[in-house]
């Protein structure tokens, strides 16, 4: 359904990625392992067309995807939860869920049914208790993680991606998340999930890509690595000094 091939990225001197090259397919949760600045959010970034990429293609549903902007991949199906939780602090809730769907939103459609749409995508995350009136920064984080994500759900994408989502949840919500992911991979969507959480790792993925130093150092079917295997593709070093203790 997409593939990045020979994707690189520089700023100055860093190499924040270097020749990524990854196959992902339709109805998988496909997980981007990697320590602090191996380069995933740099490759979420990309993907999302918010910085274009110094070298390499990215081919989506066959067609070489020329992307460019965030529009132009909103368009095509993509919707991206940022690592830094990107909300409009003095819009209400409903206002930040349906963010950016404007266009979609004619002038007359009441504002009853925009709370309907708004309370709807929150419930998918089995979430009832966000009020929806209330400025969204007054929130706590945790809420407001909440909201972002139903923002990308809302759009119904083909290609979900989650960059470290869930740091600010606490368990029951972070199985509310997992769980909606579950589903829309079943429903046939692409779920890429960048986390540096190796228990996230084995709970959700059908499939892995280790980030290291901003190369792609393997990609596989999750089960066929064990944690430790995993951990030792993603740092070596430190898996080599837990292995004294
Ligand atoms: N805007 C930027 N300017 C300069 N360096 C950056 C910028 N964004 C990322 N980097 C560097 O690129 C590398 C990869 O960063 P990033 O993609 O954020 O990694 P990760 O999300 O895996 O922690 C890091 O060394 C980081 O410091
Ligand atoms: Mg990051």
């Amino acid at each position: 359904m997409l593939e990045i091939e020979g994707l690189s990225k520089r700023y100055g001197e860093t190499v924040a990625l270097s020749g990524a090259t990854v196959a992902f397919s339709a109805g998988t949760i496909h997980t981007i392992l990697g320590e602090n600045g191996s380069g995933k959010s740099t490759l979420v970034k990309i993907l999302s067309g918010i910085v274009p990429q110094d070298e390499g293609a990215i081919t989506f549903d066959g067609a070489r995807f020329g992307g460019g902007s965030p529009a132009s991949f909103q368009r095509a199906g993509f919707a991206t939860v940022f690592q830094e939780i990107l909300i409009a602090p003095d819009r209400d809730v409903t206002d930040n869920i349906l963010l950016g769907l404007d266009g979609l939103w004619t002038r007359g459609v009441a504002r009853n049914d925009r709370r309907k749409t708004a309370e709807s995508a929150l419930r998918r995350f089995a979430v009832t208790d966000i009020p929806l009136d209330v400025p969204a920064g007054s929130l706590p984080l945790a809420a407001q993680q909440l909201v972002v994500l139903a923002r990308a759900v809302v759009r119904r994408p083909r290609v979900l991606i989650l960059d470290e989502v869930t740091a600010a949840l606490d368990f029951g919500d972070r199985q509310s998340v997992f769980r909606l992911m579950r589903e829309m991979a079943d429903a046939g969507s692409l779920l890429i999930f960048i986390t540096h959480r190796m228990d996230e790792v084995k709970a959700l993925s059908d499939r892995i890509s280790i980030l290291r130093g901003g190369r792609v150092v393997r990609t596989e079917e999750a089960g066929v690595s064990s944690s430790d295997e995993l951990l030792a593709a993603m740092a070596p070093r430190l898996a080599e000094e837990l292995s004294h203790v």
